[in-house]
C-alpha cells in the first residue's frame, strides 16, 4: 500500500515508517520540520506540509491507499489539541475526496475521560475523541487505536491485549503500557487486516510473549455501531447535542 504517515517524525511515527517498509509498503512521510528529515530512513518519500495550514496539504493524498495518523500536539494545550489532534485529522480527511482510503488513527487510552485534570487543562482527550468521530463519519474504512503509556512496559511484558470501552481512567501507567514498536506493528498491521475494519480499541501489553498473528485479536473485537459515533462500548458522556455548532458542521460535512 502507498501509505501517508501524518506524524512520521514523532516517537511513534518513526516506528510506523520503519514498520511500513518492513511490511513491504510504500510510506510517504508528512514532514513539517525540514531538519527532521534526518530522522527518516534514506529514500523515504517526503511530503512537506503543516496539518494546521490546509493550503500546504494540496495534493497530499494523490495516489495514496491509506493514511496512518500519529500526530501529537503535546505541550501546546487546548489550542494545539484543536489545531493538530483534531484540525490536522480533519484537514487531511478533506483532501481524500470520494475515493475509499484505509484510515488508521492513533489516539490514546483514556480518551473518553473528560473529568481528569489532564483533559480539563488541555482538552486533549475531547479533541482527539472528536477526531475519532470525524474518521468514523468519513465513510472510509478505519481502525482507531488508543494505546497505553509508551514504553512503560517491563522487558517481559509483550503480550498484546486489545480492549474496548475505554474503562481505564487513572491517567497513569496503571491504565496500561505498551512498547512503541508494538504500537507501530498494530497500526500498520490493521491496514491490511479485514478483521480490524471499523473497530475502535485500546491497546496495551501484559506479561508474556508477543503473538505472531494479530488477526485473532482483531476478530475478537466488536465493530463500531453506525448509529453511535463513538467506540462501540464507550461511555456516552459527550452527547452530540451538547457539542459546539462548528463540530456538528464538520461532522456533517465529513459524512456528505
Ligand atoms: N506518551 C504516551 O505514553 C502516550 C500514550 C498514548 C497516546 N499518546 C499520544 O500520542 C501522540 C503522539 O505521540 P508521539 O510521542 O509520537 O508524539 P511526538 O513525538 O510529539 O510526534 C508528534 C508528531 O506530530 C507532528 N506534528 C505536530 N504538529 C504538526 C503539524 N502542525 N503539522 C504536521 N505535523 C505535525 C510532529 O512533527 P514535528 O516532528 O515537526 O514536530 C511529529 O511528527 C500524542 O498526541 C500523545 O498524546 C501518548
Amino acid at each position: 500500500m502507498k501509505i501517508l504517515i501524518a506524524g512520521a517524525t514523532g516517537s511513534i511515527g518513526r516506528h510506523v515508517v520503519a514498520m511500513s517498509l518492513k511490511m513491504g509498503h510504500e510510506p510517504t512521510a508528512l514532514l513539517r520540520t525540514p531538519r527532521k528529515s534526518t530522522l527518516l530512513p534514506q529514500g523515504v518519500k517526503i511530503f512537506h506540509g503543516d496539518v494546521s495550514i490546509p493550503e500546504t496539504l494540496s495534493g497530499i493524498s494523490d495516489g495514496i491507499d491509506a493514511v496512518i495518523f500519529t500526530l501529537g500536539s503535546d505541550g501546546k494545550g487546548r489550542i494545539g489539541a484543536r489545531a493538530i489532534d483534531y484540525g490536522g485529522v480533519r484537514n487531511i480527511l478533506k483532501t481524500l475526496k470520494k475515493r475509499s482510503v484505509r484510515i488508521v488513527l492513533m489516539t490514546a487510552i483514556g480518551v473518553t475521560d473528560r473529568d481528569g485534570v489532564y483533559n480539563r487543562e488541555t482538552e486533549s482527550h475531547d479533541w482527539k475523541r472528536r477526531a475519532e468521530r470525524l474518521v468514523r463519519a468519513s465513510g472510509h474504512p478505519y481502525t482507531i487505536v488508543r494505546p497505553g503509556w509508551f514504553d512503560y512496559n517491563k522487558p517481559d511484558q509483550h503480550k498484546i491485549v486489545m480492549l474496548q470501552g475505554d474503562k481505564h481512567h487513572s491517567g497513569t501507567p496503571a491504565d496500561g503500557v505498551i512498547a512503541r514498536e508494538q504500537i507501530a506493528r498494530v497500526l500498520v498491521g490493521a491496514l491490511t487486516d479485514h478483521e480490524a475494519k471499523n473497530k475502535t480499541l485500546e491497546l496495551i501489553a501484559e506479561y508474556g510473549d508477543e503473538q505472531q498473528d494479530l488477526t485473532p485479536l482483531f476478530s475478537s473485537l466488536l465493530p463500531d455501531s453506525v448509529e453511535k459515533n463513538d467506540g462501540v462500548l464507550d461511555i456516552d458522556n459527550m452527547p452530540l447535542d451538547s457539542e459546539p455548532p462548528c463540530i456538528i458542521h464538520d461532522l456533517n460535512a465529513m459524512s456528505q
